[in-house]
C-alpha cells in the first residue's frame, strides 16, 4: 500500500497525526545519522506497540555464521552485520507511577518534523496517560556533524491543567537484539560501565570481530527552566538511568538536555573512550542543545550551499530531492576511507549495511560533484585496499594468477553473501568498480589514481574476466556462462549482454590506457609491468579477447538481448500484471518470476547509461521501447536510470515520471518496505536523474556539457556541480537557461552544444 501521510513542504518532512500502522515507515523516514553514527526515529520513551529499535555506529559489524538450505562451495563463512548498537537515546517517563506510553495514551496531537535544513527532528504529542493525566512531550534531537561522537536530546514533559507526579529517567542500555540475527547469537559483549554525576559510559565490545564501542550520556535537568541537581542515578549491569521525580503543578514543565552517542575503536583506542567522551560531554553541556543547534545549523548550510537543487513550481519534487540529499549526506562524510555506503545506511538492517556495487555504479557521481575530490578517492581507495582480498575471493572461486573479484556484498574486502546465484553469478559487480575508476579519471582529468592505484584493480578484474569467458568453439566467440545480470529476476543465464559488454569494455579501457600510457610515460608503464608481472601476450590476449567477445542481439526487433533465449519467454508486457499481485517479490513464486520476461530493473539498458557514447539514439530508443515495457521497477536503483534515458530520448514527461518514483520512493513508500529502512544508495540516483537526466550533464574530452530540458511540471531548477575546482551552477527556467561560474578557475562548459569559457564575469545564457 501507498503512503501519503507525508505531508509536502520544500524543507521539512512533516508527519501530524498518529497511527499505530505508520511508526515502523516513519522511524526510517525520519531517521537520523551523522555519518559515524545513526538511529532510526524511536520514541526516546517507551512504546510497546510495533517498532523496529535500531541504533547504528558506522563500520561496526558482527560476523554473523552464515546460515543456509544446502552448502555449496565457496559460499563465505558469515554475513557482516552492522549491529544494531546499544540505546542512548531512552528516556523513560512515569506519571503517577505508570509508564507513559503511546501504545496505551489517549493521542490528541501528535506531530513530527524532520527539518533538512539543520538536521534537526522533533516531535511533539500531547496525550491522556491511562491514569487520566493530560500532558505534552516535547522532543528534539540531532547528531552533530561537527563531532561525529555527539547526539543531543532535549526533552520536555508539561502537564496541563492536573497536578502530577513525573519521573523521566535518561538512561543508557546495552541489552540489545539484531532484528536479523541467524543464530540468536549474542553480537555485544559486556565490558564494564561506570557513572558520575551526570554522566553515564557503557563499554561494550562485539563478539568474534572485537569492536569496542562505549555508549554514553550527559545530563542536565531543568525544572520551569531553572537547573535541578535533583536527581539520582540507578545502575544495574548493562543499563544506567539518571532518574529525576517531581510533583508537577498544572502547566509546570520538566525538561532533561541529554547529550550522548557512540565512540568506537575505529575513531579511538578502547583505552581512550572514556576521558574522550567525556571531554565531549563536558563541553556539550556547558554550550546547551540550543548553541549546539547553532553550530549545526552552519554545518548543514555549507553543505546544502553546494548540494542543494533547488525545484520551483513543484513542492513534491522539490521535497524528493532535498530528502534524497539530506539522506546521502547523513550517510557517508567521505572523511573515513574504512567506511562505505551502505543501501539501508543507518535506517534498518536489510543488506547487513555493507558495501554493494551501489556504490560505484550509483553514488559516485554524487560525492564526485558535490565533494571535494578526495572524498571520491576515498571510495575508490576503499577496493583498492581490499583488492588482495578480492584476489583471495577470486581463488576460492577457482581462479588463479592474480584474478580479482570483488564481492557482491562487504565490510571488509570479504564476500558476504550466500546465494549461489548472486555470490558465484552476479559478477558484473567487478566492472562497476571499474567504471568507476574510468568515471573519476573521466572528471577529473587526473591519471596518478590509475597509474598508481587503478590499474592495479583493473588488471585483477580484466584477469577475472578473461578466465571466467570460455571459447565457443559453435559459435566462434567468446562466452560468459552461468551469470546473473542486473536484473536479478533473471538467474543463471548465458551471455547476459550487460555483463559480457561490460566485460569488454573493461579489457578494451585497460589495453587502451596501457597503450597510452606507454606512448606518454614509458618509465609509468614499465612500473606498471613490473609491479603487476604483466606480459606483452598477456595483454595481446585481452585484446584478443575484447574483440571476440559474443554480444548477443536480435536484428528483427533491433535489440541486444538481455541473455540468450530471451525471445522464448512470453512476453507480455508488464502493465498486463494485476495490480493487486505487485510488487511481484512480494506476491509470486520465485520459479514465476524467474520464467517471466519481467526485469526487476535496468539491465540491458544500464549498459545504455554506462556506454551511452558507444550507440546512436535510434539504438537507444530501441532497445528502451523494447525493454521498458517489461520492467517492473522493483529494485529501487531502477527508475533513475529510466528517468535519464527518457531524457536523452527527448521525452521530459516519461524522465518526470520516473523521477517522481525515484525521488519519493521511500517518502510515498513506492515498494512497499519502507518500515525496513530506506534505499539510501538508490537516493543517488535521484541526484543523477536530475543533473544528467533534466540537467544532461555529460563530461566528455575534457569538458563540461549541459542541455538541461525542464519538466512541465517544474518553474525552474538549479544546481551546482564542483568540476575541477570550478564551482559551476545551472539554472533552468521556462525562458532560459544558464550557466554562472561561483568559484575557481575559468572553465570550458558547453550549453546546448555551444562551448564557452566560463569566467568569474561571464554568465552564459541559452534561450
Ligand atoms: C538490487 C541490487 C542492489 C541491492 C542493494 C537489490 O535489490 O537488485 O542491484 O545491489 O538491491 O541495493
Amino acid at each position: 500500500m501507498r503512503l501519503n501521510y507525508v505531508k509536502t513542504d520544500p524543507w521539512k518532512i512533516i508527519e501530524d497525526s498518529f497511527n499505530p500502522n505508520q511508526v515502523e515507515a516513519s522511524e526510517s523516514i525520519f531517521s537520523l545519522g551523522n555519518g559515524a553514527m545513526g538511529h532510526r526515529a524511536n520514541f526516546e520513551e517507551q512504546y510497546s506497540g510495533k517498532t523496529f529499535q535500531g541504533s547504528y555506529a558506522a563500520g561496526v559489524y558482527y560476523p554473523d555464521k552464515t546460515k543456509v538450505g544446502w552448502w555449496k562451495n565457496g559460499y563465505p563463512k558469515y554475513f557482516a552485520k552492522v549491529i544494531n548498537a546499544p540505546n542512548w537515546i531512552g528516556i523513560d517517563v512515569y506519571c503517577n507511577k505508570a509508564v507513559v506510553d503511546l501504545n496505551t495514551a489517549t493521542i490528541h496531537d501528535f506531530r513530527r518534523t524532520l527539518d533538512m535544513q539543520s538536521g534537526l527532528y522533533n516531535r511533539t504529542v500531547t496525550l491522556t496517560t491511562s491514569k487520566g493525566i493530560k500532558l505534552t512531550i516535547n522532543s528534539s534531537r540531532f547528531l552533530t556533524l561537527f563531532q561525529e561522537e555527539l547526539g543531543c536530546i532535549k526533552y520536555s514533559v508539561k502537564l496541563h491543567e492536573h497536578e502530577a507526579q513525573i519521573k523521566i529517567c535518561p538512561y543508557i542500555d546495552s541489552s540489545i537484539k539484531n532484528k536479523d540475527s541467524n543464530w540468536n547469537d549474542q553480537f555485544w559483549e559486556y565490558m564494564g560501565q561506570g557513572s558520575d554525576d551526570n554522566f553515564a559510559i557503557l563499554h561494550n565490545k562485539t563478539s568474534k570481530s572485537e569492536f569496542d564501542l562505549c555508549t554514553y550520556q550527559g545530563v542536565s535537568f531543568y525544572l520551569n527552566s531553572e537547573p535541578s541537581g535533583a536527581y539520582s542515578c540507578k545502575e544495574i549491569e548493562g543499563r544506567i538511568a539518571f532518574e529525576m521525580e517531581v510533583n508537577l503543578a498544572p502547566h509546570e514543565e520538566i525538561v532533561v538536555e541529554k547529550m550522548g552517542g557512540y565512540c568506537t575503536s575505529l575513531q579511538q583506542p578502547q583505552k581512550k573512550h572514556q576521558n574522550h567522551v567525556k571531554k565531549i560531554v563536558q563541553v556539550a553541556l556547558q554550550k546547551g542543545f540550543d548553541a549546539l543547534l547553532d553550530l549545526q545549523k552552519k554545518q548543514w548550510d555549507k553543505i546544502w550551499e553546494m548540494a542543494d537543487i533547488s525545484i520551483e513550481g513543484d513542492i513534491k519534487a522539490q521535497q524528493g530531492i532535498r530528502f534524497n540529499i539530506f539522506q546521502l549526506n547523513q550517510t557517508y562524510t567521505g572523511k573515513n576511507p574504512l567506511l562505505n555506503i551502505g543501501p539501508k545506511g543507518f535506517t534498518g538492517e536489510k543488506y547487513g549495511g555493507s558495501t554493494y556495487w551501489d556504490t560505484e555504479a550509483y553514488c559516485f557521481p554524487f560525492y564526485m560533484a558535490t565533494k571535494n575530490e578526495l572524498v571520491a578517492e576515498n571510495l575508490l581507495n576503499y577496493r583498492y585496499n581490499h583488492l588482495e582480498k578480492a584476489i583471495e575471493n577470486a581463488s576460492k572461486l577457482g581462479f588463479t594468477d592474480g584474478a580479482a573479484l570483488y564481492p557482491m556484498v562487504t565490510m571488509n574486502g570479504e564476500e558476504c553473501h550466500n546465494e549461489w546465484e548472486i555470490t558465484f553469478e552476479e559478477i558484473h559487480r567487478n566492472a562497476a568498480i571499474a567504471f568507476a575508476i574510468y568515471n573519476y579519471e573521466r572528471y577529473t582529468g587526473k591519471t596518478v589514481y590509475f597509474e598508481t592505484k587503478g590499474i592495479d584493480v583493473l588488471v585483477g578484474v580484466v584477469r577475472f574476466w578473461t578466465q571466467r569467458m570460455n571459447f565457443s568453439v559453435q559459435k566462434n566467440q567468446y562466452v560468459i556462462l552461468g551469470v546473473t545480470g542486473p536484473n536479478e529476476y533473471e538467474n543463471n543465464v548465458d551471455n547476459n549482454w550487460y555483463t559480457n559488454y561490460a566485460a569488454k569494455w573493461c579489457l578494451e579501457y585497460v589495453c587502451i590506457r596501457l597503450a597510452q600510457i606507454l606512448k606518454e610515460k614509458p618509465n609509468v608503464h614499465k612500473a606498471i609491468y613490473d609491479r603487476l608481472g604483466l606480459s606483452k601476450s598477456e595483454v595481446l590476449d585481452w585484446k584478443e579477447k575484447s574483440i571476440g567477445i559474443y554480444l548477443p542481439y536480435d536484428s528483427r526487433h533491433g535489440v541486444f538481448l538481455q541473455q540468450d533465449g530471451f525471445l522464448d519467454k512470453d512476453l507480455k508486457k508488464a502493465s498486463l500484471i494485476p495490480s493487486t499481485q505487485r510488487p511481484l517479490n512480494q506476491h509470486w513464486s520465485w520459479d514465476r518470476i524467474l520464467r517471466s520476461p519481467y526485469i526487476k530493473q535496468a539491465d540491458v539498458l544500464q549498459g545504455f547509461y554506462f556506454f551511452e557514447d558507444h550507440f546512436s539514439s535510434d539504438q537507444l530508443k530501441n532497445n528502451f521501447d523494447f525493454y521498458e515495457p517489461y520492467t517492473v521497477h522493483e529494485s529501487s536503483l531502477s527508475p533513475s536510470i529510466h528517468a535519464v534515458l527518457a531524457a536523452s530520448l527527448g521525452r521530459v514527461e516519461q524522465a518526470y515520471n520516473f523521477y517522481l518514483q525515484t525521488s519519493r520512493l521511500d517518502l510515498d513508500d513506492y515498494n512497499a518496505e519502507v518500515d525496513e529502512g530506506l534505499h539510501i544508495t538508490s537516493m543517488a540516483g535521484t541526484w543523477i536523474s536530475i543533473v544528467e537526466g533534466f540537467g544532461g550533464m555529460r563530461i566528455k574530452n575534457d569538458a563540461i556539457y549541459f542541455s538541461p530540458q525542464l519538466p512541465k511540471a517544474w518553474d525552474s531548477f538549479s544546481f551546482k556541480i564542483n568540476f575541477r575546482n570550478s564551482v559551476i551552477e545551472l539554472s533552468v527556467s521556462k525562458k532560459n537557461s544558464s550557466l554562472r561560474l561561483i568559484e575557481g578557475v575559468p572553465v570550458s562548459v558547453f550549453l546546448n552544444k555551444k562551448q564557452v569559457i566560463l569566467n568569474a564575469e561571464s554568465s552564459i545564457k541559452h534561450p
